[in-house]
């Protein structure tokens, strides 16, 4: 009669965990909907800035915030991290409508060729785009002409973004070091 007893609340269990479990499942989802994020329609989006690093002056946009030892016997500057917070324009003139702006740490990760890792959010301040954001992680071979980073996501509009972005240089500066390089930017999201 006990050993019954036991059998009947031990299924009794079980049959509660699994209605518990299946319901709060289907309210996950539900929550997920709700949010709005269908992925049954991507959008690919190109978008146009000019990126503006300034190292040089009284008040850089990119200023170094940290080194390796031997950071400045090397001919790449390996091991030197940098901070930005570059104004990201609509054309090369940097008194250009201002779109957003780029911050984030890019550093030397070579020690033979000029090549840079950046890990860098685009926060955009007009238009359709004001308030969302994409992510660029990826190694900028700074001296080749035309340089691709993958983009790795995105905010607001830009949610679940990937893409690619291409890196021209506009105008450099070989003395202070200071450019400005025009993006083209592809995203599907
Ligand atoms: C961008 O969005 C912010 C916050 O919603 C708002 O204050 C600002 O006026 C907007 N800028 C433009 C150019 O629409
Ligand atoms: C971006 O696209 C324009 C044409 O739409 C082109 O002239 C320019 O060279 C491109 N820049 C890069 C970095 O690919």
């Amino acid at each position: 009669m006990a050993a019954k007893q036991s059998i009947v609340l031990v299924f009794f269990v079980i049959s509660i965990t699994i209605m518990t479990t299946t319901s709060s499942a289907k309210s996950f989802q539900a929550k997920n909907r709700a949010k709005g994020l269908d992925l049954g329609k991507e959008t690919v989006t190109s978008i146009q800035f000019y990126f503006h690093d300034t190292v040089s002056g009284k008040t850089p946009s990119a200023v170094r915030v940290a080194e390796a030892t031997d950071t400045e016997k090397s001919p790449t500057l390996f091991g030197a991290l940098l901070m930005a917070d570059d104004p990201l324009t609509e054309t090369p003139d940097p008194k250009s409508k201002l779109l957003g702006r780029a911050q984030g740490l890019y550093g030397s990760a070579s020690q033979k060729d000029l090549c840079l890792i950046m890990a860098m959010n685009f926060g955009f301040t007009e238009g359709p785009y004001n308030g969302s954001s994409i992510s660029l992680f990826g190694k900028n071979s700074a001296l080749n002409n035309i340089r691709e980073m993958p983009i790795v996501g995105g905010t607001g509009v830009f949610r679940l973004a990937r893409g690619y972005a291409a890196a021209k240089t506009h105008w450099f500066d070989p003395t202070t070091g200071d450019a400005i390089v025009g993006y083209n930017v592809t995203v599907v999201h």
